[in-house]
C-alpha cells in the first residue's frame, strides 16, 4: 500500500464509524485482529515495510493509531471505541502475546475505551483460528484465558475476552479470576439470540453452541446467518 492507500483506508475507518454512530449503534470496535489488515499491520509475519509503517513495534502499531485518532475524530469523546485485537498470530514469525501488551499500552495512551483479546489469523492453522471448530468449550477451556489475564494486569482499560465461552459458570469464572472485565459472545448468540435474558432470568442451562461452525453454510449460501442444529 502507498502512503496514499493508509491515508484513504484511514479516512474509511473514520466515516464507517460516523455512520454506525448515526445509525444508532452505541459503539464501534475497530477490528485490528485474525490477520485482516490492520492485524497486518501489526504482525512482523505480513509486515515486511521498511517505511514509517513497518519494522519496529512502534511503526507496524502506527496505521491503528492513525485510525484510531480518526474514528475518536468521527465519533467525539464520549462514544466507545472499542479495539479487537489478537494475542498471538499462532504463526511463524508473527505477533506475539509480549507485542499484543505493547500495542494494548500504545492504544490505551491513544484514548480506547476498551480491548477485546481474539487471536488466530483466517490463514494461520484452523486449531488456532478465532472460530475454533474445535470444540474447546465443552472442556470448559476458553481461547485466550491467559493472554487476557496478562492484559488486564498491564492496561487499566477494560479488557473484554471472547472465543469458547459457552456457560455462565465459565464467564463468572472469568471475571472472578481477573482473566476479564467482560466477555463477548458470538457463536452462542448466533444459536440464541436471548441467551443472556434467559441467563438473567435464572435459566442457566449453558448454551446449545457445538462450536462446529456449521452457522457458516447459511452465509456462504447468501441465506443470512442462523444455526443450524437441532
Ligand atoms: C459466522 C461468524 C462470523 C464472524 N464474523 C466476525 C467478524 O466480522 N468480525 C470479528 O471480529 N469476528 C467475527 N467472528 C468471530 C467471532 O466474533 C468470535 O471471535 C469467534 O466466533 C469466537 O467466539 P465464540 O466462540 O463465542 O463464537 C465471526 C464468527 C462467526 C461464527
Amino acid at each position: 500500500m502507498t502512503k496514499e492507500d493508509i491515508q484513504r483506508v484511514v479516512i474509511a475507518f473514520a466515516d464507517g464509524a460516523a455512520l454506525a454512530k448515526q445509525a444508532g449503534f452505541d459503539a464501534v470496535q475497530i477490528h485490528a485482529a485474525h490477520g485482516y489488515l490492520l492485524s497486518q499491520f501489526l504482525s512482523p509475519h505480513y509486515n515486511h515495510r521498511e517505511d514509517e509503517y513497518g519494522g519496529s513495534l512502534e511503526n507496524r502499531a502506527r496505521m491503528v493509531l492513525e485510525v484510531l485518532a480518526a474514528v475518536r475524530q468521527a465519533v467525539g469523546e464520549d462514544y466507545a471505541v472499542l479495539i479487537k485485537l489478537n494475542s498471538d498470530d499462532f504463526i511463524e514469525g508473527g505477533l506475539t502475546v509480549e507485542d499484543m501488551l505493547q500495542v494494548a499500552e500504545l492504544l490505551e495512551t491513544a484514548g480506547i475505551d476498551a480491548i477485546e483479546i481474539s487471536g488466530g489469523t483466517i490463514w494461520g492453522p484452523s486449531q488456532f483460528h478465532a472460530v475454533r471448530f474445535a470444540p474447546e468449550a465443552l472442556t470448559h477451556k476458553t481461547y485466550y484465558r491467559k493472554a487476557a489475564r496478562l492484559c488486564k494486569a498491564f492496561v487499566r482499560v477494560p479488557v473484554i475476552l471472547v472465543g469458547g465461552i459457552r456457560s455462565l459458570e465459565v464467564a463468572e469464572e472469568l471475571l472472578t479470576e481477573g482473566a476479564a472485565d467482560y466477555i463477548a459472545l458470538c457463536r452462542p448468540l448466533i444459536r440464541e439470540s436471548h441467551l443472556i435474558k434467559r441467563w438473567a432470568a435464572d435459566d442457566q442451562e449453558p448454551s446449545g453452541c457445538q462450536s462446529e461452525n456449521a452457522c457458516f453454510g447459511p452465509i456462504f449460501a447468501g441465506q443470512g446467518i442462523s444455526c443450524v442444529l437441532k
